[in-house]
């Protein structure tokens, strides 16, 4: 697939005025993007799990304009009118407005809400993206009622793509893989495709627990980040990293092999964080609590021999991966030695799940 095939057919209808509803969760990588080129394509193949109860609710109402020569849209979030999120989502519109031509013709109404509480600093615009390119492949579904299920999901992971990156692996479930390798058919720079390969038991319905360590802004956006990836002196091992972890992983994920899967999952973990303090200007998202859970979960892995482990997003949440199989004995752990270094004690049972849902409302 090539990005010409993301423009739409001529459109037969046009109905006045409608509305769709979307629900796309939030994800998490094993193996981690970061760095990018114009115009969000990655640096490196990455491959996440979709998660479940993290998700981002969308509803796009539109209705047919007068004059059809801009995008116009209100957004309330929560339920209420938000208008410092309306500059990131009319830089998504104007970057997708070539491949659904359809924007300009209605206003919209986008009402989002997010399952998970407001600033707990789990990144929203994974789900958000998604939930909003879905909500616009619904539009244009309706607009070409031939449009093919397969290009309708391919093409709301390109959608998705274009608001942030990560949100191109928040429309299926389970493991998505996004960017292009050599070993990995139809893997794609452009969208996120469900792992082509044989996923072990174990690993569906996985566990992630999200410990809330700082809920606050954090100190450096993730599109910095990416920025600062150009001219990194460790680049482009970085970058080969991430391709061959991908290579190491088709057989752990097969055969289960939960000892190999978390030496990897940790090493990208900390190689992400390497690169943040390696990089110039550095900085560091990790906090002393971040430092203190990782110790403590190496200390009840080796004295429990669980097989739990941990991985980090661009913040200083953890998140705590491990077999549903292990669940009581973990939330035990959680509870008595962990929580204490969340942020109010907070924390978020989440596990794999099957990706995003339409909501008939
Ligand atoms: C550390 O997808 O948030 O979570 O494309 O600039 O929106 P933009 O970045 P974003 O970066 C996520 C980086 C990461 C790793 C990952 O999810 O793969």
């Amino acid at each position: 697939m090539t990005e010409k095939d993301f423009l739409p057919n001529p459109y037969q209808e046009f109905p006045d005025k409608g509305g769709v509803s979307w629900k796309a969760p939030s994800n998490i990588a094993l193996v981690k993007y970061w760095g990018k080129k114009p115009v969000q394509i990655p640096a490196n193949p990455s491959i996440s799990f979709t998660l479940d109860n993290c998700a981002t609710t969308t509803s796009l109402s539109f209705a047919k304009k007068e004059k059809s020569d801009s995008i116009s849209f209100d957004l309330m979030f929560e339920g209420r009118p938000k208008d410092d999120f309306k500059p990131k989502i009319q830089t998504f519109l104007e970057r997708v407005e070539r491949y659904v031509p359809f924007l300009k013709a209605y206003h919209f109404t986008i009402e989002t809400s997010n399952s998970f509480p407001h600033s707990s600093g789990i990144a929203s615009s994974a789900s958000g993206m998604a939930a909003l390119s879905l909500c616009l492949m619904d539009v244009e579904k309706q607009l070409d009622p031939d449009l093919d299920e397969t290009l309708f999901y391919q093409k709301a992971s390109y959608l998705a793509r274009l608001g942030s990156g990560s949100a191109c692996r928040s429309i299926k479930g389970h493991l998505v893989q996004w960017g292009q390798h050599a070993n990995i058919p139809n893997s794609s720079d452009l969208y996120g495709l469900e792992y082509p390969f044989e996923v072990h038991a174990d690993f569906k319905g996985y566990c992630d627990t999200i410990l809330l360590v700082h809920k606050g802004q954090k100190q450096v956006s993730s599109t910095v980040g990416h920025q600062l990836m150009h001219g990194h002196p460790y680049a482009a091992n970085r970058f080969q990293q991430a391709f061959d972890h991908l290579d190491q992983l088709k057989p752990i994920l097969k055969n289960g092999d939960l000892e190999d899967f978390i030496k990897l999952v940790e090493s990208e973990a900390l190689t992400l964080h390497a690169m943040m303090m390696t990089s110039m200007p550095c900085f560091m998202l990790m906090k002393p609590d971040t430092l203190e859970i990782i110790q403590k979960i190496w200390q009840y892995r080796e004295e429990t021999k669980t097989p739990v482990c941990f991985t980090l997003d661009a913040g200083a949440n953890v998140h705590l991966l491990y077999p549903s199989s292990e669940k009581d004995k973990v939330c035990a752990f959680i509870e008595d030695e962990l929580a204490q270094h969340c942020e109010n004690g907070q924390y978020i049972h989440d596990y794999v799940g099957a990706g995003a849902v339409k909501i008939n409302g």
